[in-house]
């Protein structure tokens, strides 16, 4: 067994970025606490209980529990809404769990989170992926051309899953895809993990719960002053039969839910449902007066549905995305993540102004430096949907082993590849490693990116 001679490996590394005081542009949603309901309820530790008596109980929630998913569902706009104190994956992973009890095929958008396929795995639940485009490296949203076209080509498409808004807060076109699913009769849910906040800043009508969409599923703490893991599951219409939904979160989530975080995503949502307009507003001022200033330096903004999230174009300044991230990281600034091309920053109402300035200030100095510039080949990040050789759930039972990623191509991919960013897939198990998969993954790897599902810098393929 290996060894180690560092104690508390964890608290070392949390207690030391405290001190750094880093700047928060990533998730989760409160930036290092700043809870803008704070001074009313204090510190969530206090709230760490069980179910005691009072405390309702979240699998037959008939009190506390119930009533302030009652508020909660209002506040969205959905018919049920059930917390999950195991992430959006929880809420995504029942979706697929439903939909292999209701029969037939799923149609999912190829940007899913890996969250679907391992679903679809776990539950046999057979499935087809629709294409996405990309510019610029950026994945596009699915588009309501390339749904129908999937469903017509499907005969056995129970359901569709589609991702919206992505990464970068791009917005698919719900409206158009679920009138069109609607009328075929097959269901919608939709992975909305990015989305959480759009309900309370002025998006709502970018949302799946206003569109017509029968399952939506928001990962709370991304975007809004939440605990990690706080998300929610909401149905919306008579096509889902909600309480079997509810039965199947129970079996997939924790019995033991965290009371900090429901409290975190109870107090989230009053406090958004009446200030989030007027703060939302106060963000996007600044952030406008932010972009106006680092669009004055030179870099270039990806024009994107959702204000808050900021992808900042790098490459017109000659620099390398990866390069600019770490030395903002080492200035205390931390960005969501980066590619080749462009920075990921998610802001929030917790983020203040002087956030955005140490940003620019540090941007500024950085895009003097020459050292920034070493602009490698950019290689915009394109996936095209390989061909598939084995299905998912036979690749997965088959033997593996290790190869490095120069001598993958033709080889059968094993696992779920995912680059990040942009944090979707880009190989499943039982497709083909194309030489430009394996190209790309090698480029990202020696960038510093993170590919999860290589092991040492090589990828599993089939025996
Ligand atoms: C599109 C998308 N869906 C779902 C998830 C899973 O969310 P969670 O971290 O809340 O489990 C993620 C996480 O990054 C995501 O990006």
């Amino acid at each position: 067994m290996k060894k180690t001679n560092r104690n508390e490996p964890l608290n070392k590394f949390l207690e030391l970025n405290k001190k750094r005081k880093p700047v928060s542009f990533h998730m989760p949603g409160h930036k290092y606490g700043r809870f803008p309901y704070q001074s009313k309820s204090g510190n969530f530790a206090e709230y760490d209980i069980t179910e005691i008596p009072g405390a309702d109980n979240i699998q037959s929630a008939e009190g506390i529990i119930s009533d302030s998913l009652l508020m909660i569902s209002e506040s969205y706009g959905s018919d049920k809404t059930y917390f999950l104190t195991n992430g959006a994956t929880a809420g995504i992973l029942s979706i697929m769990k439903y939909f292999s009890n209701i029969g037939g095929s799923v149609l999912v958008s190829r940007d899913c989170h890996s969250s679907v396929v391992n679903g679809a795995v776990l539950f046999g639940v057979p499935i087809e992926f629709i294409p996405i485009g990309f510019v610029n490296g950026i994945p596009r949203p699915v588009t309501a051309q390339a749904v129908k076209k999937a469903v017509e080509a499907s005969k056995t498409c129970k359901a569709v899953i589609i991702t919206s808004p992505n990464y970068y807060g791009l917005a698919a076109d719900m409206g158009e895809i679920s009138d069109y699913l609607k009328s075929r009769n097959i269901l919608l849910a939709v992975d909305e993990a990015h989305g959480a906040h759009f309900a309370f800043c002025g998006l709502h009508e970018l949302s799946g719960l206003n569109n017509g969409a029968d399952i939506v599923v928001h990962s709370l703490h991304k975007t809004m002053p939440v605990y990690n893991q706080g998300a929610l599951i909401h149905i919306k219409g008579n096509a889902v039969n909600y309480n079997e939904i509810y039965k199947i979160v129970g079996m997939l989530g924790t019995s033991s839910p965290s009371y900090p975080i429901m409290a975190s995503m109870e107090k989230a949502v009053s406090c958004y449902r009446q200030y989030g307009r007027k703060m939302y507003r106060n963000l996007a001022a600044i952030v406008g007066e932010s972009m106006n200033n680092i669009i004055a330096m030179g870099f270039a903004f990806l024009v994107n549905d959702d204000f808050s999230r900021l992808v900042i174009d790098v490459s017109l300044k000659n620099a390398n995305g990866y390069r600019i991230y770490e030395k903002l990281s080492h200035m205390g600034i931390v960005m969501e993540s980066c590619d080749a091309r462009n920075l990921v920053a998610i802001t929030s109402p917790s983020n203040d102004r002087s956030d955005f300035s140490r940003l620019e200030k540090a941007l500024k100095s950085i895009s003097g430096d020459p050292t920034a510039s070493e602009k490698s080949v950019s290689r915009d990040i394109s996936w095209n949907i390989p061909e598939k050789v084995l299905d998912v759930h036979k690749a997965v039972l088959a033997k593996k082993h290790l190869l490095p990623l120069d001598r993958a191509e033709g080889s059968i991919c094993g696992t779920i590849i995912v680059p990040y960013p942009p944090g979707i897939p880009c190989l499943y198990p039982g497709e083909a490693i194309t030489g430009e998969a394996a190209l790309q993954l090698r480029y990202i790897v020696e960038e510093g990116g993170v590919v999860l599902g290589l092991d040492r810098g090589m990828i599993p393929v089939l025996e």
